[in-house]
């Protein structure tokens, strides 16, 4: 697959098939990913992977809680800027309300609601979940790299036939997490994010997010030819 088309088809997939994910095609997808930048080269992103019984008891755990508690345990880390301003804050409006909309849940309906956002913690059906975390002295230039780390995984499924889902979600369960996984004190979970092959049928991943264009966000000085 050419990284065009990678990235091209990457969408936050929201729907899984029960078809497992063999451990050695995550390990290698793991591994490539580490060639990933990082300034320094400092590497800085962690990983835990979870698949069958792990993965169920933890879900397990979280799911008598989380439809009525979107909440849970509040946040390890603060996710958006509060008051998160324009035009951030209608980006973000616009596409939940694409993600709603595309499974017929009113906005207004707020248990429904609730209740698909509870899906983020069965992480949407995928075989497979990783937690990403870093250690806490880390700021934001090494959070930049983390995340460079997480979408070569991303695009790296792609090439594999999966699909993937950041789910940062779990930060309002950061404290079961962290003590599911045993993580040290010294390290922050992140995101998780669901992998798996994605369930072509689902209406949840038949819609698109929306993007701005070219002109909107980078602007272009000294070519000399159109
Ligand atoms: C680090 C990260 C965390 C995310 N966390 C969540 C999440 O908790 N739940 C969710 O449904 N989508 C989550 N997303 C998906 C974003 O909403 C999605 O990337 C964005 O709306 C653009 O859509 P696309 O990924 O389909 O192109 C996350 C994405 C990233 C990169």
């Amino acid at each position: 697959m050419h990284v065009r088309d990678a990235v091209a088809s990457r969408f936050s997939c929201r729907a899984f098939l029960p078809t497992p994910v063999p451990l050695a095609t995550v390990r290698e997808l793991l591994d490539r990913a580490a060639r990933a930048p990082s300034g320094g080269n400092l590497q800085p992103w962690r990983v835990h992977v979870l698949a069958g019984a792990p993965l169920e008891h933890l879900k397990a755990l979280i799911r008598p809680f989380a439809p009525a508690n979107p909440r849970g345990e509040g946040a390890g880390y603060q996710i958006y800027p509060d008051p998160l301003k324009e035009p951030y804050y209608s980006r973000r409006g616009e596409v939940g309300a694409l993600l709603y909309q595309a499974i017929g849940i009113p906005r207004e309906d707020r248990p429904a609601r609730y209740r698909q956002y509870a899906r983020n913690f069965e992480f949407f059906g995928a075989p497979v979940g990783l937690f990403f975390s870093i250690d806490r002295t880390m700021g934001p230039p090494q959070w930049s790299d983390l995340g460079m780390f997480v979408q070569t995984v991303m695009l790296l499924a792609r090439g594999e036939g999966l699909h993937t889902c950041g789910i940062e979600a779990w930060t309002h369960w950061h404290k079961t997490v962290s003590a599911f996984l045993a993580l040290p004190d010294e390290h922050l979970l992140f995101c998780g994010m669901a992998l798996g092959h994605a369930d072509p049928a689902a209406p949840i991943n038949k819609w698109r997010s929306p993007r701005e264009g070219v002109d909107s966000f980078a602007t272009f000085r000294g070519f000399d030819h159109a």
